[in-house]
């Protein structure tokens, strides 16, 4: 087998930590918190728990049946499976999601890093003024690129493991940290309140569409990342408990960022509906007025680039796995190609934020570059990826083949077949179909 030229993680924690770095990511602490504000808070968190059990944990299973099944990225492990059939379409929307994404996630998380030096130099420049400066976000872009770089360079043991291994239990700490500080401001407790008591009024189909969303991002399905780690795994470990974990941690780490911003926005006298801009316009505002504010905001940005740099990993990882599986690429040369070509897709994005005026302008609603990317890769891509891999798993490789590779590792799995058969084959499939609709009724 081809495993040794793959690699593959030295143990089941391995590839936890690995799958729970690429899950855990600016989705859990820029975008979850602000979306369960808008959206009715605890009611929110009560919606998006069911979407994730209910949906996105049966299809996270898909995912990774078909990878260890076949060892091979979502193109190697779908063309082993139908040759020469269009299936393979659907791996190869996966790759190009992957580089996409990265393209512009990897802009966010380079303005990460640079807010943990913002926060030492007192007012230096606005958010507006700092997204537009050209050198400083191209340069922060690169840096981001080049860290991404180096640790998928080193392979997936001496790489992603060993780095994800070192930094999930530093960030899992500063973010416990933040939260303990935080709370005991004075004030922090109408936060608590706003974030935690349940307004099940604001519950509408609108907004169980966008948890179903925000939770195939966060979970990062629906375009071959869970194949691609999955074909690391070996076969004596248990998918079905490692998934459940992945996908605990990816919630209790969304939720627990949430405990530090509401009441941190609460203890400033702040409004906490403040959209995306949350993060970057508003937090660091709050910090500046709060005792050891300095030190609250840096160790934010650092636990804010840690999470988004296991992230970016794994999404410049599935188009590497592409390269040295299907065009027998050397992985260090396909790291580097992949940096390369993502690094050019990158820069439009880069630009977008005020840096050049036409990239800057609304290309589509009001969505300038940056947010067409996300659009069009962060939500379409990954609601059309899933769709077809739900179907593909469910129908073509077919729920009994996958249900056996599920119970390989589990025998107790055997008993579940049968609702997990049902979930993949007509429960996901239709739910992203609903999602999809809702998604092009935009236009
Ligand atoms: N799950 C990541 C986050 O929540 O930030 C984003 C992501 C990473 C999506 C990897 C998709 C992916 F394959």
């Amino acid at each position: 087998m081809s495993t040794g030229v793959r690699g593959q993680w030295s143990s089941k924690l391995g590839f936890i930590l690995a799958a729970a770095g690429s899950a855990i990511g600016l989705g859990n602490i820029w975008r979850f918190p602000y979306v369960t504000g808008e959206n009715g808070g605890a009611a929110f968190v009560f919606v998006y728990l069911a979407c994730v059990l209910v949906i996105g944990v049966p299809y996270m299973y898909a995912e990774l049946a078909l990878g260890r099944a076949v060892q091979k990225n979502p193109v190697g492990a779908i063309d082993r499976l139908r040759p020469n059939s269009s299936w393979i379409l659907v791996g190869v929307l996966g790759v190009v999601t992957g580089l996409f994404i990265l393209s512009y996630y990897a802009v966010i998380a380079g303005w990460t890093f640079g807010y943990i030096f913002k926060m030492v130099i007192p007012n230096w420049l606005t958010f507006g003024e700092f997204v537009s400066r050209p050198v400083l976000v191209i340069f922060l872009y690169t840096v981001f690129m080049l860290l991404t770089i180096f640790v998928v360079h080193g392979g997936i043991r001496g790489g992603i493991e060993r780095w994800t291994t070192i930094l999930m239990p530093v960030m899992f700490f500063l973010l416990l940290g933040l939260i303990v500080y935080v709370n005991f401001l004075p004030g922090s407790g109408k936060g608590l309140a706003f974030y935690l008591a349940p307004d099940f009024s604001k519950i509408t189909g609108k907004v169980i569409l966008s948890a179903l969303g925000q939770a195939f991002f966060s979970l990062s399905l629906g375009m071959g990342l869970m194949v691609t780690y999955a074909s690391y795994i070996s076969k004596e470990d248990n998918l079905v408990s490692s998934g459940l974990f992945v996908a605990l941690a990816d919630t209790a780490i969304a939720i627990m960022a949430g405990l530090i911003i509401f009441p941190a926005l609460f203890a400033m006298g702040q409004d906490p509906a403040a959209g995306p801009g949350l993060v970057f316009n508003v937090l660091p505002a709050v910090f500046e007025h709060m005792p050891g504010g300095t030190v609250v905001g840096v160790v934010f940005f650092v636990l804010l680039s840690i999470a988004a740099l296991t992230s970016t990993i794994s999404l410049l990882e599935v188009p590497t796995a592409y390269l040295v599986d299907n065009r027998g690429t050397a992985r260090k040369v396909a790291v580097w190609i992949v940096g390369i070509l993502v690094f050019l897709l990158g820069l439009p994005s880069a630009l977008s934020q005020g840096a050049v005026s036409w990239l800057s302008q609304p290309i589509v609603g009001d969505m300038e570059f940056l947010s067409l990317m996300d659009f069009l890769f962060g939500n379409i891509s990954l609601a059309v990826g899933a769709l077809f891999l739900s179907i593909f798993v469910g129908w073509v490789w077919g729920a009994t083949n996958a249900s056996e590779e599920l119970a390989t590792g589990n025998p107790k799995f055997k008993k579940w077949a049968p609702l997990w058969s049902f979930l993949i084959r007509f429960i996901c499939p239709a739910s992203i179909f609903i999602i999809l609709l809702n998604l092009f009724k935009f236009f």
